[in-house]
């Protein structure tokens, strides 16, 4: 059995998890379920995009064999009091810019292995500490899951997709792709410069574009999220990226090996 977690309003990035699920010939399970623990804003749970039918009639068209479409109250009966300990994985970047959030995460993702008992997981690396934080979590609590991450899908623009994406404004959208463009360019600048001077250059160049503003960018290692200071620090480092453009935050990473 291959699962699948996503929080719906899909698009081809869950849709490359379930081909690769596939193509491992799981009996493949995607869960569709907005989980409010992981969400720091309520404003932003609130806009999270949902359309269950629209997602239903997509998955049904990818031949997925089952779905899992909880409500709250099926997955949360009681409020969930676990708090899970990932230190110093859930402290940096995204943990600390959204307190609790990896915590919710780990709370939706264990009842999900623990109600469905998956032989493997999918994840993109799309959420590149959520992945590392979910093998984490499978480790600690000694799951017999195989964690499987799986590459970035981009639209055509270069733009990661992204369910937030349709969020943006018309303008908005129009400038989103700068931001994997900046990494890009950092990548291929990488030979001359250290890790702190691109991470320089890439936060001068994100907080100079008028529309979008900078919440961190870090130069770390894949496997323990620790910023590197040179490049023989690690074998892949990776530039992980968060902005906000207008109301709408993304998330982005690039691999620098
Ligand atoms: P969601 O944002 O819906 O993403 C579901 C899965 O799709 C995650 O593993 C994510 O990394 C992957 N994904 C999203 N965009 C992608 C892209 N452009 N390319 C490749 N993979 C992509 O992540 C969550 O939901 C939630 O935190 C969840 C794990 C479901 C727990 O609630």
């Amino acid at each position: 059995m291959g699962l699948v977690p996503t929080m719906g309003a899909l698009h081809e990035g869950h849709l490359s998890l379930i081909h690769e699920a596939k193509k491992q010939k799981t009996y493949v399970v995607v869960s569709v379920f907005v989980n409010p623990t992981q969400f720091d804003d309520p404003a932003d749970l609130e806009s999270y995009p949902r359309n269950l039918e629209r997602d239903l009639e997509m998955l049904e068209r990818n031949h997925v064999d089952l779905v899992f479409a909880p409500t709250e109250k099926e997955m949360y009966p009681e409020p969930d009091q676990r708090t899970f300990n990932f230190s110093p994985l859930d402290k940096v970047m995204e943990g600390a810019f959204r307190p609790g959030h990896f915590n919710g995460v780990a709370q939706v993702v264990s009842k999900l292995f623990e109600i469905i008992s998956p032989d493997k997981a999918f994840f993109g690396q799309k959420d590149f500490q959520q992945l590392t934080i979910i093998k984490k979590l499978v480790e600690i609590q000694n799951y017999k899951v195989r964690v499987i991450g799986c590459p970035i899908i981009r639209e055509k623009d270069g733009l990661a997709m992204s369910s937030r994406n349709q969020l943006l404004t018309q303008k908005e959208r129009k400038e989103a792709p700068y931001i994997h463009k900046v990494l890009i360019e950092a990548k291929s600048e990488a030979k001359n410069y250290s890790p702190p001077e691109i991470k320089k250059i890439v936060s001068e160049r994100i907080t100079n574009h008028p529309l979008i503003d900078l919440e961190y960018f870090e130069i770390v290692d894949d496997k323990n999220l620790e910023p590197i200071y040179t490049w023989k620090d690690t074998i892949n480092p990776v530039g992980c990226i968060a902005v906000k453009l207008g109301q709408v935050r993304l998330i982005d990473n690039i691999y620098f090996a």
